[in-house]
């Protein structure tokens, strides 16, 4: 049986140094010459400095949780039959990173089984260090968030992402896109979804949604809006994987379009 005295509070703190550390070695990096490989397709790359800034967060976990499972997005997965499993993605928004957009983020999950109970993600660019503990609240930058309280779409602002098959994919979004433009304030893409969760628990946007989206893009930025007071939907939706996060009633109103567009 698994006997592990998991303390959370300090297990935070050791993290905000470990990001930090990374995202200095991101932004040191940002601009440079790098050697870009395709994964799938042609949008989906990764660079030499998403396994780097990985490898550094997987030796810090090895180092401390040795027997905890990982899943991590360059690497792949470690099971090692633990009840605690590391969720990483080590730099989202790895797209506008190689372009030398400076909005991008790196993100880390705890769960305990099937749930996140720790999340942080930290946009090195713009400084800002978002964390959860569960039952904790949410923070950004030792300062307490909340969601917005918004309820009416047509005074919201959205943000958004497209998959990386869009091109082939009947749900690529497009359509859901072109009819919430015309029923909220504004619809923002930026290029890392883990900064949308985040920018969503702090209130800057009032909702989220994307389809396709992997483990590590969300599970930090989801107990992160839950304890920012959000609300956050996470459903198959017909074998595309939709989130929506935000409050109680702007998630329902998005599940309702995305029903009426896709339905
Ligand atoms: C991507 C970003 C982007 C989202 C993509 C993700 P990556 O992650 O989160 O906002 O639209 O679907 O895959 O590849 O930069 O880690
Ligand atoms: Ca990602
Ligand atoms: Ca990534």
């Amino acid at each position: 049986m698994e006997v592990i005295y998991i303390n959370l509070e300090n297990i935070l703190q050791d993290l905000k140094k470990v990001v930090i550390k990374i995202g200095e070695y991101q932004l040191k990096n940002l601009n440079t010459d790098l050697s870009i490989k395709r994964k799938s397709s042609a949008i989906d790359l990764v660079s030499e400095i998403d396994k780097n800034s990985e490898k550094m967060i997987i030796e810090w976990i090895d180092n401390n949780f040795p027997k905890h499972n990982i899943i991590a997005e360059e690497q792949g997965s470690t099971d090692n039959d633990s009840k605690y499993t590391w969720v990483i993605d080590p730099l989202d928004g790895t797209t506008n990173y190689i372009h030398g957009f400076p909005i991008f983020s790196i993100s880390i999950a705890l769960m305990k089984e099937e749930k996140p109970i720790l999340g942080i993600i930290y946009a090195p660019y713009l400084d800002e260090l978002y964390y959860a503990i569960e039952n904790k609240g949410a923070y950004l930058n030792e300062k307490r968030v909340y969601i917005s309280n918004e309820n009416s779409l047509i005074d919201s602002l959205l943000v958004t992402g497209f998959p990386y098959d869009f091109k082939n994919n009947k749900y690529n979004n497009i359509d859901v896109f072109n009819s919430l433009i015309l029923k909220s304030q504004g619809i923002r893409r930026i290029g890392s979804a883990a900064y949308d969760l985040a920018a969503v628990a702090c209130g800057s946007f009032d909702g989220f949604w994307e389809f396709k989206l992997n483990p590590w893009d969300i599970k930090a930025g989801v107990i992160i809006v839950k304890e920012a007071g959000g609300t956050v939907i996470e459903t198959d939706f017909k074998g595309n994987g939709l989130i929506i996060a935000g409050s109680d009633e702007i998630t329902k109103k998005i599940m309702k379009e995305i029903n009426k567009v896709y339905g």
